[in-house]
């Protein structure tokens, strides 16, 4: 993914709906085998895809929807709140299967199906209120909001160490990163970590 300083808010998520695109292409390819070495490619191809996923998700609608709810069009935002919603849902029923279990591919189905319906709503109608509600340096700077909370998150899975914030995020649970990463960008984490 690129990095160039001056992206607006619309460009920097759309980038990471094409790299969520682009690991659900290699899970696609990897369902129905069940080799060791696809299993273990299954199973980091989904954690390494959650987590992008709640980073994303949680940056929206921390520093997305609420604008759009206020501003724009307060029925996309729940929607969009909804979808986030139910993906949540499929991807804590997936950490908790192994690869290897019955139902393991069916949910990745059910995930890459919930992820690309929500992506195609929200590219569809939110992306484009936001161009014609707000001015290039209102999205521009929604796109450094939006960098600042996923810089809080871990980028792999299973780090125990706290991040430059002091706030301890742990990935296991999706629930737990979520629930971590939402209470440090309101400040909550600060007692309960
Ligand atoms: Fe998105
Ligand atoms: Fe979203």
């Amino acid at each position: 993914m690129t990095a160039a300083p001056e992206h607006d808010v619309v460009d920097l998520l759309s980038a990471d709906h094409r790299e969520f695109d682009r690991l659900f292409r290699e899970l696609e390819g990897l369902l129905g085998r069940t080799g060791a070495d696809d299993l273990r490619r299954k199973r980091d191809l989904v954690d390494e895809v959650t987590i992008g996923i709640v980073k994303h998700a949680v940056a929206e609608e921390t520093q997305v929807y609420p604008r759009v709810e206020a501003d724009v069009d307060r029925e996309e935002a729940e929607r969009s709140k909804h979808e986030h919603g139910e993906a949540e849902e499929t991807m804590k029923r997936l950490e908790r299967m192994d690869p290897e279990d019955a139902g393991f591919d069916d949910e990745v189905r059910t995930l890459i199906r919930e992820i690309r319906e929500h992506v195609v709503h929200e590219e569809g109608r939110m992306f484009a209120e936001l161009r014609r509600a707000f001015s290039s340096e209102q999205l521009t700077a929604m796109a450094r909001d939006v960098e600042r909370v996923k810089a809080i998150a871990p980028t792999r899975a299973h780090p125990l160490t706290p991040n430059e914030a002091g706030v301890r995020t742990v990935l296991g649970p999706v629930a737990s990163l979520l629930d971590h990463l939402r209470d440090a960008v309101s400040g909550r984490g600060r007692h309960s970590g």
